[in-house]
C-alpha cells in the first residue's frame, strides 16, 4: 500500500456563518501528484492555507505519516515537510536565481559569512535535479529574465532546498503558454521521480489531467469527487464525470423544480 504522507479528516472552516469548507477528507501519498480542481469559491485556496498552517481549521484532524498532529500551525506544517508556492508572492524578480532559492535560508561559512560559492554549487545541483537544463541561465541570472515556467522551477527548487516532501503549487500554469506549461510539467515529473509529492491546483482540467495521478474535485466546500487516472481514460472522461456528479446551483435547482 502507498505510504500516506498527509491526511485531512473532516476539516471544516467557517467564516462567521459561512462554511468555506464543510467537512473535507483528503490525503496525499508519497511520490504522487494529486490534482485539486473546482470552481471559484470551491474552497481550494482555503484548503491549502490550512495545509500550510496559515489558516486554522474550525474543526477536524490533520495526520502526518499516520499520526495526528496537535496545534497545527505554519511551523508544524514546515516540520512535516510541506512547502507551498503561492501564486502572488512567490519570487523576488529583481534578484538572482541563487538569491531566491536561499532567501531566508542562506548558507554561511564557518566565519558566519554568506558562502556564495556553496550556494551557487547547491543551486546548480537543485536545478539539475528538477531538470532545469537551460544553457542560457546560470544561478546568477535575474529571475525577472526567466519565463513563467522557469520561474515556477526556481520556486520548486527552493521548496526542495527546504526539504519539502510535499510541494503545493497553486495554479502554477494559469498564466502560461503551452511551452511554458510543459516546462512546469517537466519539473513536476522530476520532483515526483525523486519520491516527493505534489499537490497541483488548477482551473484547466486538461492540464490537471495530464500531470496528476489522482484527482480531487471540490464543490462549494466539499469533496464532490475523488478518482484516479487509472479510472479515467481521458480529460473528457473526467469532465463528463464531474458534470454527472456536480450539484446543481441553487438557481438551477429552482429552475428544475419549477
Ligand atoms: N478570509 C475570508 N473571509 C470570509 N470568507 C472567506 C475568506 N476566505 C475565503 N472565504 C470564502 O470561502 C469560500 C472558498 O474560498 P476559496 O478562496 O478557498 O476558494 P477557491 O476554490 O480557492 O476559489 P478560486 O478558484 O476563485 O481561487 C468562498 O466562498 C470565499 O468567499
Ligand atoms: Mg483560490
Amino acid at each position: 500500500m502507498a505510504e500516506r504522507l498527509i491526511e485531512l479528516r473532516n476539516i471544516k472552516k467557517s467564516y462567521g456563518s459561512v462554511y468555506a469548507l464543510g467537512g473535507v477528507d483528503l490525503h496525499v501519498d508519497k511520490g504522487e501528484v494529486l490534482g485539486l480542481v473546482g470552481d471559484n469559491g470551491a474552497g481550494k485556496s482555503t484548503l491549502i492555507k490550512i495545509l500550510a498552517g496559515a489558516v486554522r481549521p474550525t474543526s477536524g484532524d490533520i495526520l502526518v505519516r499516520g499520526k495526528p498532529v496537535h496545534g497545527w500551525n505554519a511551523a508544524r506544517s514546515r516540520e512535516a515537510g510541506i512547502e507551498t508556492v503561492f501564486q502572488d508572492r512567490a519570487l523576488a524578480v529583481q534578484q538572482s536565481i541563487v538569491r531566491n532559492i536561499f532567501m531566508g535560508n542562506e548558507i554561511a561559512n564557518r566565519f558566519g559569512f554568506l558562502d556564495v560559492e556553496k550556494e551557487v554549487a547547491e543551486a546548480q545541483r537543485l536545478m539539475r535535479e528538477i531538470g532545469f537544463t537551460s544553457k542560457v541561465f546560470t544561478p546568477h541570472s535575474i529571475v525577472g529574465q526567466l519565463s513563467g515556467g522557469e520561474r515556477q522551477g526556481v520556486a520548486i527548487a527552493r521548496s526542495i532546498y527546504r526539504e519539502a516532501d510535499l510541494i503545493i503549487l497553486d495554479e502554477p500554469t494559469t498564466a502560461l503558454s503551452l511551452t511554458e506549461t510543459n516546462k512546469v510539467f517537466h519539473f513536476v515529473r522530476q520532483v515526483r521521480a525523486s519520491g516527493r509529492s505534489i499537490l497541483f491546483i488548477g482551473h484547466n482540467i486538461h492540464h490537471v489531467y495530464d500531470i496528476a495521478d489522482r484527482f480531487v474535485v471540490m464543490d462549494r466546500g466539499r469533496v464532490a469527487l475523488q478518482t484516479s487516472k487509472a479510472e479515467m481514460s481521458s480529460a473528457e472522461d473526467l469532465i463528463r464525470f464531474m458534470e454527472q456528479t456536480a450539484h446543481p446551483t441553487p438557481a438551477e435547482a429552482a429552475q428544475g423544480a419549477a
